[in-house]
């Protein structure tokens, strides 16, 4: 599996490289080793794609080669580029990391302040080094392997002006054709540096006619799918509010303009990270196209003392030529197997039944009882207490107070919560003896200025100096920088978790950051913030941990690594749903997406769905439940709960495990429609919604994708049929009405 060792590849032949032409002598083959390396010529070999790059002997620099599908042996040689006006070869070569001022023009992977003022770098090529599996990064949440699954080259540059060092690891996961890359820049210098700019990944494609695709949206309208020209010049999106955000997802896709979801080129890239991050695109003046994510360097001026090191986060980049939903389901594989590290990745989720939407602020113990009583009756397995639990001098009974203040409120729970969360564990899920589980709500990163804990330590929260907190949702975030905010969080919630029987946390964070005490207290925050989650996740391995942040304000691989569910958006309602889980599976697995059923009218829309359609899209996510008042419904909707909670339990496996087909997308077609097969090909279940009345026209096809063309499936209700028929011919369900729905079972014979 790996490549030739550092040592062995120096004193392999030497390399004859003509200008951006390596002639590799032993290059890897598309089935061959992971990492080959060949004097100062590097291949990554996945199962259908190839990296390729090497050192320009005459700068040092490392230029790209290739980056798509499978290649093998030398390379052919490359036109020489013609160096004329002013841009020079710097600007008109593909470079792996690009800095500025000595005639790249284009945007940088790196600016370095050096001691002396300069913003000047020359990294050149030092040496290399080969490494089974992946070593983690040092306080990031990063994919993980085993020496089997996964190989890593580390290049080592150094700057001999400025004694700065920068060590970029190339990691391949072979088997989802995925190449992650992260940076270390360390100052080997006397005096201090500072980095204003670093990208974790740059990359040259060699192409100008792209389309990139990004997900975009706002509070309650997140992650929608925007597909857009690439033009000359820099486009891009990002955020500077501190956290991923609802507006951009650290997550873009390239594609070639004739890409569609199942067939043609795409390349993903997403940056596993929870702070601001930039993504840009630029299509430069030599046909190239130069994609970069990573820090935003609007909120990054990080000093680094001598010997002091900053390490990037690390971007996930995929080749696929099946597709957008190709490129897709590689993401899904490896961040369900190599990034979640929790024990309920993909193993059943309990159905829950969640307060906030059925009761708010309004609840005591016994109408929180009562609202459990009623979940259990329905079939609901797990019992979650949103927000308005705690707050005594300050008591959270609406959302301008309590905020930090992590007791009980003892008008509403005299005795403290142990008698609540008896109670509730002691019910039985309807018609089963699994007990009821009790999970509660928290958002330990904020503070209320009023709550006691703002009172005691008014200088914990996030702040500029003199300049006037600005409040949002009338609240403040704690700087998770801070040592002793994280040790006031990580003893909190352990405290709460040990005071009774609490197997699931929903993490809330409910605003973004304002005024910054300093450019690099983002970063700062994010450190402390993955510190706290690496603790309690590790200490509390037995807890279901779901984020959330105003719905899906932190839906990114940074949060996934640790919580292996997250609420998607606070909009329940089931035909926005459509568009908003679809366009987050783009890159995230269906198991990490929280979504419940809600009451109608829905709460953010004012749309009335049937509760079946609610259900079906419910039940595409893997963390299912419902989130009503089952007293405020009316009886067909209460009797339907029951059976759609039955049917999403029998789901959930293939939904967590298994492969995401999108037949057609809610952008496209009045009858989106997903096909999910599970790991093992056995089984699959379709999804089909019918958001129109169709009048006066023919039932559309749904023709199914994934099958095997040669076997037979029985599909549930309809009959038996090969997978060639289904593939090619499809299926016909003539629905009535709006907001149509049908959830089918395929067995394979
Ligand atoms: C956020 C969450 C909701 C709910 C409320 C409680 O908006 O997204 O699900 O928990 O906070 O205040």
């Amino acid at each position: 599996m790996v490549g030739i060792s550092r040592s062995a590849a120096v004193a392999a032949a030497s390399t004859l490289v003509i200008f951006g032409t390596p002639q590799i002598a032993n290059a890897g083959t598309s089935s061959g080793d992971a990492v080959v390396v060949d004097g100062t010529s590097f291949a990554l070999n996945g199962d259908n794609v190839s990296y390729r790059f090497h050192v320009d002997n005459s700068t040092g620099d490392l230029l790209s080669d290739h980056f798509g599908g499978s290649i093998s042996g030398s390379l052919p040689p490359a036109a020489v580029p013609q160096v004329n006006g002013w841009v020079g070869m710097p600007g008109r070569v593909r470079r792996e990391f690009p800095d500025q001022g000595r005639g790249d023009f284009r945007i940088p992977a790196v600016r370095i302040r050096q001691t002396a003022g300069y913003t000047v770098s020359d990294l050149q090529y030092q040496s290399h080094t080969v490494v089974q599996g992946k070593p983690d990064l040092p306080g990031l949440p990063a994919t993980r392997g085993s020496e089997d699954d996964v190989t890593t080259l580390v290049v080592h540059l150094y700057d001999n002006y400025s004694s700065v060092a920068a060590d970029l690891s190339y990691s391949i996961f072979p088997k989802y054709d995925a190449i992650v890359r992260s940076v270390n820049v360390t100052n080997r210098g006397e005096g201090n540096i500072t980095i204003e700019t670093l990208a974790s990944l740059s990359v040259d494609l060699p192409f100008e006619d792209l389309d990139m695709i990004s997900l975009s949206g706002d509070w309650a309208r997140e992650r929608r799918r925007e597909r857009r020209r690439v033009e000359y010049g820099i486009q891009g999106f990002g955020s500077t509010t501190g956290f991923s955000s609802h507006l951009h997802n650290p997550f873009l896709t390239l594609v070639a303009p004739s890409t569609t979801e199942s067939q043609g080129e795409a390349w993903g890239f997403s940056l596993v990270y929870t702070g601001s991050f930039a993504v840009n695109v630029e299509k430069g003046s030599q046909g190239f196209t130069r994609a970069m994510l990573g820090f935003n360097p609007e909120q990054l001026s990080w000093n680094l003392g001598p010997n002091e090191s900053l390490t990037s986060p690390e971007c996930v980049s995929i080749y696929s030529k099946e597709g957008i939903g190709g490129m897709s389901r590689s993401f899904h594989r490896l961040y369900r197997k190599h990034l979640i590290r929790s024990q309920f990745a993909t193993s059943n989720r309990p159905p829950l039944l969640n307060s906030w939407e059925g009761l708010g602020f309004n609840f005591n113990e016994s109408s929180m009882y009562k609202l459990a009583e009623e979940s259990a009756a329905l079939g609901a397995k797990l019992f979650v207490m949103d927000d308005g639990w705690f707050g005594n001098k300050y008591p959270r009974d609406d959302d301008d107070a309590g905020l930090g203040d992590w007791q009980p409120n003892r008008q509403k729970f005299p005795d403290g919560l142990d008698p609540l969360v008896s109670n509730v564990t002691e019910l039985k899920a309807a018609n089963t003896s699994t007990d009821l589980r009790f999970g509660i709500w928290i958002e330990p990163e904020m503070v209320d200025p009023n709550s006691t804990l703002y009172h005691e330590h008014p200088d914990w929260a996030l702040h500029a100096g003199p300049y006037p907190r600005t409040l949002r949702r009338n609240q403040l975030v704690l700087n998770v920088a801070l040592p002793e905010v994280q040790d006031f969080i990580i003893n909190f919630v352990s405290n709460l978790l040990k005071s009774a029987d609490i197997t699931y946390i929903k993490w809330d964070h409910n605003r973004g950051v304002h005024e910054l005490p300093s450019p690099s207290a983002d970063h700062e925050y994010m450190l402390g913030m993955y510190r706290v989650f690496a603790n309690l996740t590790s200490r509390f391995p037995d807890v279901l941990w779901e984020g959330c942040a105003s719905g899906g304000g932190r839906f990114d691989p940074g949060v996934l690594q640790y919580f292996p569910q997250i609420w998607t958006s606070d909009d329940t309602d089931g035909l926005e749903r459509i568009s908003i889980q679809l366009g987050t599976s783009l890159v995230y697995p269906p198991s990490a997406m929280g979504a419940h059923i809600s009451a109608v009218p829905n709460q953010q829309t004012g749309r009335t769905t049937p509760i079946e359609f609610r259900g079906h899209v419910a039940m595409m996510g893997g963390g299912f439940g419902l989130e009503l008042n089952p007293e405020e419904l009316d009886e067909h909707d209460k009797a339907a709960l029951p059976g759609l909670i039955n049917l999403a339990e029998k789901i959930n496996p293939i939904i967590l495990n298994g492969d995401m087909w999108r037949l057609s997308l809610p952008e496209d077609s009045n009858w989106p429609a997903v096909l999910f097969i599970s790991e093992d090909g056995s089984q699959a279940v379709l999804f089909y919604f019918q958001v129109r009345a169709n009048i006066n026209r023919a039932t559309p096809w749904v023709r199914l994708q994934g099958l095997d063309a040669q076997a037979t499936y029985n599909v549930d209700g309809v009959g038996t049929y090969s997978g060639a028929t289904l593939m090619n011919m499809g299926l016909q369900f003539p629905l009535d009405g709006d907001y149509g729905s049908k959830v089918v079972f395929l067995e394979k014979q």
